[in-house]
C-alpha cells in the first residue's frame, strides 16, 4: 500500500514509543510494532516474554492480535523498530501472522540508526500458506 509521508513518520513514532511497553527481561531487547488496519486505525504492541522461554511473543504479533481482537480483519501496513543499529526483519513466525490477515501488507523495520527495510509481506514470505489454501 501507499503511504503519505506524514502518515509513515506517525507509524514510526508509535512504533518507537511501542516498545517502550516491552517485557523483555530475559532478552532484554524492546520492540516496538504498529500495524494500520483496514479501518484505517492503528495498533501498537511490544514484545512480550515468558520465563517459559517458547511462549515469548513478538512485538508484530501482539500488535496484530490486539487489531484483530478490536474486531479489525486486515492489516495494510506493518512498521516494527528494533533497539539495534542495524534493521532487522520480521521472524517468520510473524511473517505467517501478517500473511493471515495482510497478504498484500507493507511492511517497514526501523531501527536506531537510519537505517531501514521497506518491503512487502510478498517479498518476505513468498508462496505462503494461506487460508486459500484450506478450501
Ligand atoms: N522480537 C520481536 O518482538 N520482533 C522481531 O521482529 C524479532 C524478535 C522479540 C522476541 C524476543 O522477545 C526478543 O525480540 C528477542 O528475540
Amino acid at each position: 500500500m501507499k503511504l503519505s509521508r506524514t502518515l509513515a513518520s506517525r507509524l514510526e513514532r508509535l512504533a518507537r514509543k511501542a516498545a517502550k511497553t516491552s517485557y523483555s527481561p530475559y532478552s532484554r531487547f524492546a520492540v516496538g510494532a504498529v500495524v494500520l488496519a483496514g479501518s484505517g486505525k492503528t495498533y501498537n504492541g511490544a514484545n512480550i516474554e515468558n520465563a517459559s522461554f517458547g511462549l515469548c511473543n513478538c512485538a508484530e504479533r501482539t500488535a496484530i492480535f490486539t487489531a484483530i481482537a478490536a474486531g479489525e480483519h486486515k492489516i495494510t501496513c506493518v512498521v516494527v523498530y528494533t533497539p539495534t543499529q542495524s534493521v532487522t526483519p520480521p521472524c517468520g513466525a510473524c511473517r505467517q501472522v501478517i500473511n493471515e490477515f495482510g497478504p498484500q501488507a507493507r511492511v517497514i523495520s526501523i531501527c536506531d540508526s537510519d537505517d531501514r527495510i521497506d518491503t512487502t509481506l510478498e517479498a518476505l514470505l513468498p508462496g505462503a500458506f494461506g487460508p486459500g489454501n484450506l478450501a
